[in-house]
């Protein structure tokens, strides 16, 4: 019995020996990776989410992913690389230039956050940039594991001004836009589950952390059911940057509907795409990972890259809840444009919905950490 025990032990052993055959020591003793390439980001994750994002998908961790965007869509097929190489880290290299885009109005905070980092660790600004975002998301509720791949070379000059859509931009021109940089339109819906966690800090006066759902710090489908309810109000009425928000229904409890936004769940080449992802936590999760695999290598030459996905850490799971209206809203808000049938939802009871500020529930603002 005990000779079969450690035999048992023996085989064990040896079998997790070779699960870790392939696997090198990282230089700092604490990790390992499958490519030495890969350590210096276990070392980066460590540090963001002790340091920067307090592993909660709060403020700081929004503002990343957001910046991700605005680095990667400084590229164009049709005028080629002078007016940007993609995701390329210019965002962080060239941002005197490229703040001057009022579309990135607001991204200098995570710009801040992240760039001393550069002089820590031992990687390019557009891995850098990229690398945070993937981190970012993990810390959401329901958010996938996104993939990173490692190597782009710094840029070498800024992105041109305009490339970057902006919310009252007309949805062809927004559809256009995204399609020169290799974006179709469902594939731009995809991008867009982003807005889940998303609120704005530039488009209201006097306005900071303005929502644009009513959960804002859970990567869940309620942001593609609120773009499409009707409202009366628009916050405050005509103050700030009034071309970039619709009405919506719950801007008394401080939510706002982008224009691009709403306009993209209405236009016939999006709108049933749209509303499907309505209450499909697969599908936005899918449709998301894949969309944001391409988002991170926009310009970049992926054969000369490795793998490093195993660095990004697992998100945190789920919360069990299905789409639901909120308090004070319900069907007869809904502004359909696609004829599917659209899925039965409850709607929570009570008064009107409280928004959270922070992402433990609290109200405050100013109670927020990260
Ligand atoms: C049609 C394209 C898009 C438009 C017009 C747009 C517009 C905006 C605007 C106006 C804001 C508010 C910024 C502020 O005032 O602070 C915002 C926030 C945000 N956007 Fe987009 N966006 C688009 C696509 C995307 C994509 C593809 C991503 C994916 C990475 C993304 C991620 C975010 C995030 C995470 C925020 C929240 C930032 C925060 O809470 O601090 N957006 N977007
Ligand atoms: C990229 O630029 C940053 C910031 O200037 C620098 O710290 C880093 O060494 C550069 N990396 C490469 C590979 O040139
Ligand atoms: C919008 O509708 C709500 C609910 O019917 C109402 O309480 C509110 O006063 C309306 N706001 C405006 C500006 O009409």
């Amino acid at each position: 019995m005990v000779f079969k025990l450690s035999i048992g032990f023996l085989a064990l052993a040896t079998l997790a020996s070779a699960a870790n055959f392939r696997r090198v020591a990282c230089p700092d003793g604490v990790h390992t990776a499958t490519n030495e390439a890969c350590c210096v980001f276990h070392e980066l994750a460590d540090f963001l989410q002790t340091n920067k994002f307090d592993s909660t998908c709060g403020e700081d961790a929004h503002e990343a992913l957001r910046l991700t965007f605005h680095d990667a869509i400084g590229f164009s097929f049709e005028q080629g690389p002078s007016v940007g190489t993609g995701a390329d880290g210019s965002v962080i290299l060239f941002e005197s230039t490229e703040l001057m885009d009022p579309a990135n109005n607001g991204i200098d905070d995570a710009i801040d956050n992240l760039k001393p980092l550069l002089s820590m660790f031992d990687v390019t600004a557009g891995d850098l940039v990229q690398f945070a975002g993937a981190v970012a998301v993990s810390n959401c509720p329901g958010a996938p594991q996104l993939q990173f791949m490692a190597g782009r070379p710094n840029a070498t000059h800024p992105a041109a001004l305009g490339l970057v859509p902006k919310p009252e931009d007309p949805v062809d021109m927004i559809f256009a836009r995204m399609e020169d940089a290799g974006f179709s339109p469902t594939e731009l819906v995809s991008l867009l589950a982003s807005h889940t966690i998303a609120r704005s800090d530039t488009l209201i006066d006097n306005r900071q952390a303005v929502p644009f759902d009513s959960t804002p710090f859970t990567f869940d489908t309620q942001v593609f059911l609120e773009v499409l309810l009707r409202g009366n109000e628009t916050l405050p009425p005509a103050s700030g940057e009034a071309a970039a928000q619709v009405p919506n229904p719950l801007a008394a409890q401080g939510e706002m509907r982008l224009q691009s936004d709403f306009a993209i769940s209405q236009s016939p080449q999006t709108a049933c795409f749209w509303q499907f992802m309505v209450n499909n936590q697969q599908a936005i999760q899918q449709g998301f990972h894949d969309a944001m695999a391409k988002l991170a290598v926009v310009g970049q030459d992926t054969s000369k890259m490795i793998d490093c996905s195993e660095a990004v850490p697992v998100p945190v799971p789920a919360v069990a809840k299905q789409a639901t209206f909120p308090a004070g809203t319900g069907p007869e808000l809904l502004q359909l444009a696609c004829d599917s049938p659209f899925p039965s939802l409850a709607t929570d009871p009570g008064q009107a919905t409280t928004i959270p500020e922070c992402p433990d529930g609290d109200t405050n603002l100013n109670d927020c950490p990260s």
